[in-house]
């Protein structure tokens, strides 16, 4: 029997790239998977490739939306899920006097408010249950900055932060939290970014990691024994 089998998940962002390759890994685990993003048309159109999964359309950003979605979500899964994956984002570039206001407030929403909504949504449950496991998808901006990053940067950092004091919190009660940070990651995050290398200079996307390569260090957090907690993987490029 697969060792996740028959568990239950909620993935944010699940809808394409690395959240959509982690739905799909744990839904051919025997996890039914709760998908969540905006946009229901691709929502549904994932969720009908993975077996037993529930769409829940959802804007991460929005409290109400979040609210819906997670009381949804307990009537769906009879309560809170076993997992909770973290992942939807948003990324841009701008250096700091270009960046508007609505960018930075829409990507610290997005990939810090979000995230937290979420937590704050199930935790309670997981700790009365003494089990759960949270996965962050962080990124390599969350230790180090690059230039036209103020934004992602102070969401990522943030949201390490979190993910830092819920370790410590949870120390015990049984409930694990891994953080996962992967490098740039071939995905349509990048579709409207120019890609370049530290020096500036173009960087092929050929060199960025498969979102499957994400994928394996999120499974590999998620089928530890009880006794370990990863907390932290780091993913860059060879
Ligand atoms: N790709 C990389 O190079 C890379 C590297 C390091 C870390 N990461 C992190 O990995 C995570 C996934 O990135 P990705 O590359 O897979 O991005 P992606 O291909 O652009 O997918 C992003 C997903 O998030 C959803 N989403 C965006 N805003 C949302 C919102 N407000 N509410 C609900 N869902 C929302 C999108 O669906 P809708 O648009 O339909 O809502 C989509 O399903 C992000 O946290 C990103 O920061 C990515």
């Amino acid at each position: 029997m697969a060792p996740l089998d028959g568990r239950t998940a909620v993935v944010t962002g699940a809808s394409r790239g690395i959240g959509a390759g982690i739905a799909e890994a744990l839904g051919s685990q025997g996890v039914r998977v709760v998908l969540i993003a905006r946009t229901e048309a691709k929502l549904e159109e994932r969720a009908a490739r993975i077996k037993g999964s529930i769409p829940v359309t959802c804007d991460v950003t929005d409290p109400k939306s979040v609210e819906r979605a997670t009381k949804r979500i307990a009537t769906e899964l009879n309560g809170a899920p076993d997992i909770l994956v973290n992942n939807a984002g948003i990324y841009s570039v701008a250096v700091a006097e270009e960046t508007t206001a609505e960018s930075f407030i829409e990507t610290i929403n997005t990939n810090l408010v979000g995230p937290f909504l979420f937590v704050r949504a199930f935790l309670g449950e997981m700790k009365k249950r003494k089990a759960g496991h949270i996965v962050t998808i962080g990124s390599v901006a969350d230790r180090t900055i690059y230039t036209g990053n103020a934004a992602y940067s102070a969401a990522k950092f943030g949201l390490r932060g979190i993910h830092e004091v819920l370790r410590a919190e949870l120390r015990g009660t049984g409930v694990r939290t891994s953080l996962i940070s992967p490098a740039s990651t071939d995905t349509e995050i990048w579709n409207s970014v120019t890609v370049t290398d530290p020096a500036g200079k173009p960087h092929s996307k050929r060199l960025m990691l498969d979102p499957h390569d994400v994928v394996r260090a999120v499974l590999f957090a998620l089928t530890q024994p009880e006794r370990v907690n990863v907390d932290e993987l780091r993913l860059s490029h060879s």
